[in-house]
This record gives C-alpha cells, structure tokens and sequence, in this order.
C-alpha cells in the first residue's frame, strides 16, 4: 500500500508512520505536514533515511499541494488537525480551517484519485459529554466545543463523500491519548514534564472529570486494523475502557517521580468542560484489535521516555508555550 499520511509529524501520526514502515515492509509512506507549533520532524528523524519515506511540508487546506500527492498514493490517512481544546477555545478559526476545510480538501483529492479507501482519524469527543452508558458508532454526535465541533464537521463530510460520491471512506474515533512524542500542553506530559522540573500541576476545577487514556501504540494498531480490515462506510470506536480522572492522572504522575503531592494546584476550570467521555469498543473488538498497554504500565513507559529525552521536550516548553501558559491558567483565587 502506499499511504499520504497527513500530520504525520505530530503525535500519533508520527507513531503510525514508524509502526507502518516497521510492520509493512511493502508499504510506502508519503507525510503532508504543516509543521505547526505541534509537528516536529524530530518525531520523524528515526525514519528520516528509509527509501519507502518521503517527506512534505505544506497545508491540507492547499488542494494544489494535495491533489499531486494523492494521485501518486493508494489512500489517505488523515492526522492533520489543530488538536488542543484550550487552543479552541482562544483561536477557534485555525480548527474550522484545517480539521473541516482541510477534510474537504482531502476528500475531493481522494475522490479525484479514485482511492480505495480513506481513513479520517476522528476522536471521541465528537460524542460531547456522556453522563452516563457508553457511546456507540451509530449514536448522535454532541459536540461541545470548538474543537469537537471542528473534528465532527470533518466527519460530517467525510459522511457527505460516502453517501454522495460513494467515497470508501472509514472513520476512528479515538480515546484521549498518551505516549512518547506528545507536545507537552495535553495533561500527561505536561503534569510529567512539570513534575520532573518541580512546577506546580494545573488541574481544572475539582480534578474529577475523567477520560479513557488509551496508549498512543495501542490507538495506531486500532488505526492500522480499521484501514486494512474495516468495513469501508463505517466508523470506529477505539478505547482502552478506562475512566481515570485528573487527580489520578496527577497522583500516578507524582508517585512515579516520587515527587510531593503538594505539587497539585487548582485552577480554573475549562469553560465547558466535559465530564466524561466512554467508548464501546465491541466494533473495533470484533475485528480482532483489542489493547495491549494498561494506564500504569503506560504512564511508565511514557515517564521513563519524558526522564531519558530532556532534549526533544525541553526546547518546546519556551517562547510561545509560556505565552499560551499565562493566559490559559489562571488561579482559582483570581
Ligand atoms: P498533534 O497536534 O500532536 O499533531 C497534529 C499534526 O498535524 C502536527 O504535526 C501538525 O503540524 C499537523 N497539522 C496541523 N494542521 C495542519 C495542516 N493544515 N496541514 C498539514 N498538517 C497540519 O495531534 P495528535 O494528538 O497527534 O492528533 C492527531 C489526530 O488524532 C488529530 O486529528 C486528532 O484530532 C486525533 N485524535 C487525537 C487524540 C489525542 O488524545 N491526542 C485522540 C483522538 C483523536
Ligand atoms: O479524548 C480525545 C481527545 O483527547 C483528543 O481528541 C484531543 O485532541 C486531545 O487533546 C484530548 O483532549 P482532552 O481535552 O481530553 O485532553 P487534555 O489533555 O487537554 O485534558 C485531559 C483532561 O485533563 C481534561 O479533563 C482536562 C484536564 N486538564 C487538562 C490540562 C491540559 C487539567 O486538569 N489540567 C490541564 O492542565
């Protein structure tokens, strides 16, 4: 298979491009990366020399750009997206451009190339706050802030393309997600990066919104199955089944720095905030995907690689990341 695997720079996609050349030794892999703030080539460097790798610089939002490059691959998977709630909530205008202009973009190029299959990398915020029960494929989409609002307007069209032009798209919808590689403003590694720097750990209102945090190899290996196994038209839930809530998050990070709970500051809550997202996970399950890596055991592995990689972390958290820092947290007492 040759893929375009479009922010392939960043977090997971990163992860899936080093995993597909790992694991599929026939396939090729081109990467579209916009090189925001969050894509990083260093993600890449271990790639970088592979014959079956070519990399891209540019805009999905640029059909000029794209359209070439999907007609030299077989698929797209799509990563590309603005991809930090916070951010939404600040600079809403990004998320539409990329995660909904971008998608369409993306979706006419595929359509114009004729491709078999495109797989759009959507996430479980879509679902919007869950009380209670956990949400299936084929429930109402909720979304509640810009950013799910942004992702579920790309799903929307990648319905359009499937149901108007018979396009074989497949859509996954991922849990939170956590690993080595991630830009350190989603909670994990900045609590872990913080800790390891003795900076106090942020956490909205009173720390009991909970998320499923699902291994960033387990949700590549979910990506991976649904692409080459999944049925084309049809959307994927891929969850660990976990429901661990902001405390936890800090009490697991501090205890495995042995740092002081005293460490963990209050702040104010996110505008918004979504309690609780839950996934069923029995559609991915029945195509023979199930997860492999627990929280603890996840949550070392990732503090293990944050203690050994200062040099690909510490260089990000300056400049622009402190700007965004001070006007995001503010103190439960202001
Ligand atoms: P990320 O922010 O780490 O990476 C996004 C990548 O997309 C970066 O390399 C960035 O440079 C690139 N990009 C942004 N805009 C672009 C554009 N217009 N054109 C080309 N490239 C562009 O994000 P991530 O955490 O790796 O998430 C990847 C995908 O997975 C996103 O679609 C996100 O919505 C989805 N997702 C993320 C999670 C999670 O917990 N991180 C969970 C479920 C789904
Ligand atoms: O669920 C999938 C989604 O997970 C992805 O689609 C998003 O791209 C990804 O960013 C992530 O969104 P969240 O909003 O769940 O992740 P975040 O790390 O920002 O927040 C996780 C939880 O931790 C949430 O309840 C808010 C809380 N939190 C977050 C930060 C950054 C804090 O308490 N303090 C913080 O400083």
């Amino acid at each position: 298979m040759r893929l375009l695997v479009t922010g392939g720079a960043g977090f997971i996609g990163s992860e899936y491009v080093r995993m597909t050349l790992r694991e599929h030794a026939e396939d090729s892999v081109v990467v579209l990366d916009k090189l925001t703030y969050a894509g990083n080539l260093a993600n890449l460097e271990s790639v970088r020399g592979d014959p079956r790798y070519r990399f891209v610089h540019g805009d999905i939002a640029d059909a000029a750009i794209v359209g070439p490059l999907a007609a030299e691959v077989d698929v797209i998977v799509n990563f590309a997206a603005e991809s930090h709630v916070d951010r939404s909530l600040e600079a809403p205008g990004q998320f539409i451009q990329t995660d909904v202009y971008g998608t369409y973009v993306l979706l006419e190029a595929a359509l114009r190339a004729g491709h078999e299959r495109f797989l759009q990398v959507s996430t479980d915020e879509v679902y919007g706050d869950v009380e209670s029960g956990r949400s299936r494929e084929a429930d109402a989409l909720r979304p509640r802030s810009p950013y799910s609002a942004s992702k579920a307007g790309g799903e929307m069209l990648v319905w359009a393309y499937r149901a108007s032009h018979g396009l074989p798209a497949i859509i996954t919808r991922g849990s939170n997600t956590y690993g080595p590689h991630q830009y350190p403003e989603k909670i994990i590694p900045l609590f872990i990066t913080n800790a390891i720097d003795d900076l106090p750990l942020p956490i909205y209102g009173d720390g009991s919104a909970v998320r499923d945090y699902l291994f960033v190899e387990d949700h590549c290996r979910g990506i991976d199955t649904a692409l080459r196994t999944g049925e084309a038209g049809c959307d994927y839930n891929i969850g660990l089944g976990s429901e661990v809530s902001g405390l936890e998050v800090a009490d697991t990070v501090l205890a495995a720095l042995d740092k002081p709970a005293a460490l963990k500051q209050p702040v104010r809550d996110r505008p918004g905030h979504d309690r609780r997202y839950a996934l069923d996970t029995s559609r991915m399950r029945s195509l023979g995907w199930e997860p492999r890596v627990g929280f603890a055991d996840g949550i070392r592995r990732t503090v293990d690689w944050y203690l050994a990689n200062p040099s690909w972390w510490r260089p990000l958290k300056s400049g622009e990341f402190w700007e965004f820092y001070r006007r995001n947290y503010r103190r439960v007492t202001e």
